[in-house]
């Protein structure tokens, strides 16, 4: 099969660019797909970040600090960004009006502002095609999840749970980054941060929140800022967010950098009165699932699951999903849209992260004015 190749370039090479550079390099992983990814250039303020790109990626001709060179080689047709939240609305606007496709990151902006300046430079240029990261639907117990909700199998849905958990600045002895300081993650801490993860499926499941009671929590008040001192951390480390769904059933969200035992934990629950199901990175290869039907039993029933991601791969149905393969299938869905396909789940779109912003601006109003905040 011939493949479509389209031409990137990688603005910000930190972790994530990494990631990305490595689903590519093993394209050939997955089967039956028609378009596949090169990475022909790269940029990074910090010229050392550039270099594990530079001796690991033999399609590299180009590694600048200046942005603006990437987005002036017309060999570059799209552009994966992932840069700091103060750095988005900058960046993201360059690019668009360059002209070259979009991956971004999360959270699309620093703020609900910046996220509607970006939407705006998208409509001057609607030939440019944008979606933001989110990796963690594409695991297969998510994807389950995905088809019972296709098929409203859930019955009248009771409640939904999502959220995102991290323990890594337990360490109160772990140095001060950009993420904690408003000026570069912004106000919303650790929403902005984890918050899109959360929110993906369950705004492509038409559960838009309603309104927000939220708990914002600042557990670690200063860390050692690598010169000797300290330094205030400024930004939220963990949300709960209370909402009332436009359907009228409760969704509680959580965003938690601080949560004891929590490696990478993404986790969505659904409960209904004719099914309910529940999926956790903390498991990766198990969803659970409580069917029930009127008199019957109400047992939880596991089944631990292969490699059934949305696209085929070598990889065998008896064998395990892990992050890496979320990454790549994301990368895959993005640009099997990109090439004017039908994505069986497609990546979160630019609208969605506007969901996501109007949602954590009402939960900072909320924090700040001990209410329940309405959204529409
Ligand atoms: N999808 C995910 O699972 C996931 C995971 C981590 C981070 N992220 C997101 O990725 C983005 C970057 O986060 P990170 O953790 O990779 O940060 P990072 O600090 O590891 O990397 C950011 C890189 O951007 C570079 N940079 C800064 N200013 C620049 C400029 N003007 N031009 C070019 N490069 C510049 C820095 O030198 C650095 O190498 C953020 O939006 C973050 O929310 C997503």
């Amino acid at each position: 099969m011939t493949q479509r190749t389209f031409r990137f370039g990688i603005i910000g090479c930190g972790l994530m660019g990494r990631e990305f550079a490595s689903a590519a390099a093993r394209w050939c992983h997955l089967l039956d797909l028609d378009v596949r990814p090169e990475i022909v250039a790269v940029c990074d303020a910090n010229p050392d970040a550039m270099g594990w790109f530079t001796a690991n990626v033999p399609s590299v001709r180009m590694a600048t600090t200046s942005y603006a060179e990437l987005l002036a080689d017309p060999e570059v047709e799209a552009v994966y960004c992932a840069v700091p939240h103060n750095l988005h609305e900058r960046l993201y606007v360059d690019i668009v009006r360059a002209g070259k496709h979009l991956f971004a990151e999360k959270p699309f902006g620093i703020d609900l502002r910046a996220c509607q300046s970006i939407l705006a430079a998208m409509r001057e240029n609607p030939e440019v095609f944008v979606r933001c990261s989110s990796e963690f639907p594409y695991y297969p117990g998510a994807q389950r999840i995905a088809r019972m909700i296709e098929q409203e199998a859930f019955g009248q849905i009771i409640e939904v749970r999502a959220g995102f958990l991290h323990s890594s600045d337990l360490d109160p002895n772990k140095p001060i980054n950009w993420k904690r300081r408003i000026a570069t993650c912004g106000e919303y801490g650790c929403m902005g941060d984890l918050g899109m993860h959360v929110l993906h499926m369950p705004l492509r499941a038409g559960w838009r929140p309603k309104n927000v009671r939220a708990l914002l929590s600042k557990v670690v008040e200063r860390r050692p800022d690598g010169h000797g001192g300290m330094a205030p951390c400024e930004t939220w480390d963990n949300a709960i967010l209370a909402c009332e769904s436009v359907q009228g059933f409760p969704l509680v969200l959580e965003t938690k950098r601080i949560s004891p035992g929590d490696t990478n934990t993404w986790y969505l629950r659904v409960v209904g009165t004719e099914n309910s199901a529940e999926f956790t990175t903390h498991r990766p290869k198990t969803i659970r699932t409580l069917p029930y039907k009127s008199g019957g039993h109400q047992a939880w029933q596991e089944e631990d699951l292969g490699y059934e991601g949305v696209f085929k791969g070598i990889t065998g149905h008896i064998f395990e999903f892990g992050f890496a393969d979320a990454i790549q299938h994301m990368w895959a869905s993005f640009l099997q849209e990109l090439s004017g396909g039908v994505p069986r789940y497609g990546c979160a779109t630019p609208e969605e992260a506007l969901g996501s912003h109007r949602l954590f601006t009402a939960a900072l109003e909320s924090q700040r004015t001990d209410a329940t905040v309405a959204l529409e």
